[in-house]
């Protein structure tokens, strides 16, 4: 919060909390007052008080209602590293606000990805770019553009595999690989992680969490533009039509129509009130939003069977 805006802020609340209504039944002048956030020394608590008798002006003496100010969140204040308590899988936030992320898959593409940051700082939209190590390797120079620009880096493993398929030796390697990829060219170590095509077992997820602390990253709106045709009206109409409060949006910056349709898909969402940012800061927002959680209780059941989740 800029500090203009937050010292207006305590001063209404303390204004507001600290003023007591008197009202005179001979004026209004006080309450307008004090409902104004101008109740001066005249209308403390400590304000002296007749006392009343027969032959004063009767005064009642209120206690004014207490406003609590809408707690404010600045987007730019969000975190950029992962709470404490983290999910293992996000396919959307619980957040309040029309806060979202658009998420940008399988590159970094040495045309499609910097004609879409090009786009991206146009606009001042912040957004998760989820790289392929073996792309990341061959394009550092891109990838190092991505951090520089304050968007956010999550791994998509080195060859995009179904990881599924695979065991775990090579599911390490491949996230491990990438990694390493990504901190050598941009100097910064991802956080989350996305498995190709979605795929991935339950306990591959908690193999990676334990071995990355990388929560899997998925998502509620998918535009379809890894499927035939591509094409900029689909991009567009399914992102507007499907993206909600809390949405993480798939897109993918290799393929030429997705950029595309990113100026009128990008603007339209702004006119619609959305705004954009990396997939930690609306975990972040998530975490601040949810209310209390109750003690944790013994398991008394075995742990889910593993299986396929897409
Ligand atoms: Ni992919």
């Amino acid at each position: 919060m800029p500090a203009a805006r937050a010292q207006n802020a305590n001063a209404l609340e303390m204004s507001v909390n600290a003023a007591y209504i008197l009202t005179m039944k001979t004026s209004i002048l006080p309450v307008t007052l004090a409902l104004f956030g101008c109740a001066g020394p005249a209308l403390s608590q400590t304000a002296p008080i007749a006392p009343v008798t027969d032959t004063t002006p009767q005064i009642e003496v209120r206690r004014a209602i207490i406003v609590e100010p809408a707690p404010v969140v600045s987007i730019d204040d969000l975190p950029r590293t992962l709470p404490p308590e983290v999910k293992r899988v996000y396919t959307e936030c619980q957040v309040p606000g029309n806060v979202i992320a658009i998420t940008f898959d399988d590159g970094p593409h040495p045309q499609n990805t910097p004609r879409l940051l090009d786009l991206l700082k146009e606009r001042g939209i912040k957004a998760p770019f989820f790289l392929i190590g073996k792309s990341a390797a061959t394009w550092p120079d891109i990838v190092r553009r991505i951090v520089a620009e304050g968007h956010e880096i999550g791994n998509h493993t080195w060859s995009h595999p179904q990881l599924t398929s695979l065991k775990e030796s090579r599911v390490l390697s491949e996230l491990q690989a990438t990694h390493d990829a990504i901190v050598k060219a941009g100097g910064v170590a991802p956080l989350l992680y996305r498995p190709p095509y979605g795929a991935t077992r339950l306990s591959q997820q908690k193999l990676i969490h334990d071995h990355f602390q990388y929560p899997a990253i998925m998502w509620d709106v998918d535009p379809l533009d890894w499927q035939q045709p591509r094409t900029v009206a689909k991009v567009h109409d399914r992102v507007l039509a499907r993206t909600h409060s809390g949405s993480i949006i798939l897109c993918h910056d290799i393929h030429e129509p997705t950029v595309d349709a990113m100026p009128s898909t990008l603007d339209e969402l702004m006119a619609k009130g959305f705004h954009f940012v990396t997939v930690t800061q609306l975990i972040n927002l998530e975490a601040r939003s949810a209310p209390p959680q109750p003690p944790p209780v013994a398991a008394t059941t075995s742990a889910p069977a593993d299986s396929r989740a897409l």
